[in-house]
């Protein structure tokens, strides 16, 4: 996949209109709607900042959750329109249709300088259709299109991808920022290349360790997952988390792992709890010796000694996945030491987005990492070399 793609500092955007897709798929408050996290907004700033700085006018647009073509009340982008106001410090015109007749009129009108957000994309249920008509009329709105929502660019939708085969398509500074981060860990890494992965299941990282394999120097295994990989070594590990059906995909890696001279390393030890509880009943034990009755809910003081050191000695590491139940306080250790071990290694930490990029900024490491995705789903797919069709989509240099 090529990521050397043109972007906003490539192209001429004074007196222009710029169509520029965001993410402001923000978590809300399911009763008042109130949102809980302005990560997404705040990542976009620079862009919008840039275009309007530069004599831009910016028609910005985003999904927010998944309406499915209706429209729903409760998922309309107008809190985030006054959400970014209050950031930019700027009126931000809201346009309560997409490529109705307000948008239309509002984008017309809309001079340098000033910034518009679209309602929510998906109100339309053409947008996930990736409708051809539907993305023309989008683009219609604008002379350029810039693509900023990393979290979006595994999705093949009008706004992430259709839009481009009617614009000059260029990415925006945090989508440049994370393919030129991320696909350098991945193209030419300082090594040697750590990669750390949990989460609960091996079958959502099956692309992505397939692709580490012949990448990384040492594929760290944790997390609910770890259990599959132990029971494929041929232990026994009572109630813990098991993909059956994954198994011999498991043992093939182990066998892969060598062949490739890839350092695979898996628990030794683990922290079990007596239910899946916050409160249950918790003891350390070794991981050829989980009770029958007892389930796997993080890794134990020595497996955290024995990952920490070998991120300690990266040079680059990539996490994407927690290493237990970190949710619970009584399982969170094994997360909250793979995200000290992280800050404290002095190597380029790149955190993926979703559960590890929530528990390092909970933790407050946020500011020791080289870089936390914006991107859950974009950037495991990301990490499987998977084609990205909202960067696939944007001009090459
Ligand atoms: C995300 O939150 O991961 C992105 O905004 C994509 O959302 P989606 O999974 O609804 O396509």
């Amino acid at each position: 996949m090529n990521y050397n793609k043109k972007s906003v500092l490539d192209a001429a955007v004074s007196g222009k209109k710029v169509l520029l897709r965001c993410d402001f798929n923000v978590p809300q408050n399911k009763e008042t709607g109130e949102i809980t996290s302005d990560k997404r907004i705040k990542a976009a700033l620079p862009t919008i900042k840039y275009l309007l700085d530069n004599g831009a006018a910016v028609i910005a647009c985003s999904h927010l959750g998944k309406p499915k073509g209706e429209w729903k009340p409760k998922l309309s982008l107008a809190p985030v329109a006054e959400h970014l106001s209050k950031l930019l410090d700027r009126p931000v015109i809201f346009a309560n249709d997409i490529i109705g007749e307000d948008a239309k009129a509002k984008a017309a009108a809309l001079k340098p300088g000033e910034i518009m957000l679209l309602q929510n994309l998906r109100y339309d249920i053409r947008e996930e259709k990736n409708d051809p008509e539907f993305a023309k009329e989008l683009a219609s709105l604008a002379d350029i299109y810039v693509s900023d929502a990393f979290g979006t660019v595994h999705r093949a939708h009008a706004s992430t991808a259709g839009v481009a085969a009617y614009l000059p398509a260029y990415a925006g500074l945090l989508v440049l920022k994370e393919l030129s981060v991320m696909g350098k860990a991945l193209e030419e890494p300082a090594r040697p290349f750590v990669a750390v992965l949990g989460g609960a299941k091996v079958s959502d990282k099956i692309g992505v360790i397939n692709n580490l394999l012949s990448k990384a120097d040492t594929i760290i295994i944790g997390g609910g997952m770890a259990y599959t990989f132990i029971k494929a070594m041929g232990y026994e590990i009572g109630k813990s988390l098991l993909e059956e059906d994954k198994l011999d995909y498991a043992r093939s890696m182990i066998e892969k792992a060598k062949e490739k001279n890839v350092k695979l390393l898996l628990p030794v030890d683990t922290a079990v709890g007596s239910e899946f509880a916050p409160d249950c009943e918790r003891k350390v034990v070794k991981v050829s010796e989980i009770p029958a009755d007892w389930m796997g809910m993080d890794i134990g003081p020595e497996t955290i000694k024995l990952f920490s050191d070998a991120v300690k000695s990266a040079a680059t590491v990539v996490w994407n996945g927690p290493m237990g139940v970190f949710e619970f306080d009584a399982f969170a250790q094994g997360t909250e030491a793979m995200a000290k071990a992280l800050a404290e290694s002095g190597a380029v930490t790149i955190v993926g987005g979703g559960d590890s990029a929530a528990a390092v900024e909970k933790l407050g490491y946020a500011d020791k990492m080289t870089h936390i995705s914006t991107g859950g789903g974009a950037s495991l797919e990301f990490l499987e070399g998977l084609e990205l069709p909202g960067v696939a989509c944007l001009m090459n240099k």
